[in-house]
């Protein structure tokens, strides 16, 4: 889609992007500095994920992240981008209970964080919050495969759509479909898995950990930056050490400040 000049990324590029065999590109980002670099690298759409529960806010898992600690993340985001679609998550517990709730989940990204489209999770079971989210006028991200706020119902980190399980990843990406979602995301799932349901849909998939055969791939910044500390997921490729570089810094900040070399003579101010 980069190739494409377009001064807004919208829907109907991520539907052009599938049709002409366009690879999507996105990435996680929580503020407005990333943000600004990765929308002028040209990334495609920037997902404001609850994510953040583990990169920003401190949580082991992304299901304690809220509505409202998410919205100043995805409003500095949508902020700070001229060309990128930002996508805002809808978190754990902010949209499973109907259509209604999800459409004022939906409402606050919307007007609180101007984002462009939100992402929620599970495919049969969400169709319907998608359907009243759409008719408002709202794109939809969907997400199907393994779905983290799910992580204690699922039994933990699993890959999804294995052996028999196709038949439900099919089922949940047809849904969604149908529902109106304009892309759907494939978290970890076998890549021919991925291929398949690419081929059957109409509308773009994003994978994150599904292989190559999908419309478009997602990863989290962090774990993509070399920033995550630990274990990161197979499927991610790490393409710098941020918290290397990060590292050596402040070893060199604290030393310089211990001996008296910070701050010199070029960073003082004269009468
Ligand atoms: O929150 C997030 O970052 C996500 C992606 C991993 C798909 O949902």
């Amino acid at each position: 889609m980069a190739d494409e000049v377009v001064k807004r990324v919208r829907t109907r590029h991520f539907q052009r992007a599938k049709e002409n065999g366009i690879r999507i590109v996105g990435l996680t980002s929580y503020d407005q500095l990333t943000a600004g670099i990765f929308d002028e690298a040209g990334i495609d759409f920037l997902l404001v994920g609850d994510s953040a529960g583990n990169t920003v806010l401190g949580y082991d898992t992304t299901v304690p992240v809220t509505t409202d600690e998410l919205i100043p993340l995805a409003r500095a985001v949508a902020a700070s981008v001229r060309r990128a679609f930002v996508v805002a998550d809808m978190p754990f517990g902010s949209y499973e209970t109907g259509a209604d709730e999800a459409l004022h989940t939906a409402f606050r990204f919307m007007k609180e964080a101007q984002a462009h489209a939100v992402k929620l999770e599970g495919g049969v079971r969400s169709a319907e919050q998608i359907r009243r989210i759409v008719s408002a006028g709202i794109p939809v991200m969907a997400h199907i495969g393994f779905t983290p706020q799910s992580e204690h119902g699922l039994g933990g980190h699993i890959i999804q759509g294995r052996g028999d399980q196709i038949d439900q990843l099919l089922a949940d990406a047809h849904a969604v479909e149908d529902a109106g979602a304009f892309a759907v995301v494939l978290e970890m799932v076998p890549a021919d898995a991925a291929r398949r349901v690419t081929e059957e849909l109409r509308i773009p998939t994003i994978g994150v950990g599904a292989g190559p055969h999908v419309d478009g791939q997602l990863l989290v910044w962090t774990d993509w930056a070399g920033f995550t500390k630990g274990r990161i997921p197979k499927f991610v490729k790490k393409y710098a050490d941020l918290r290397g570089v990060l590292t050596d810094a402040v070893n060199e900040y604290r030393a310089d400040v211990a001996s008296g070399v910070y701050p010199g003579p070029e960073h003082s101010y004269e009468d």
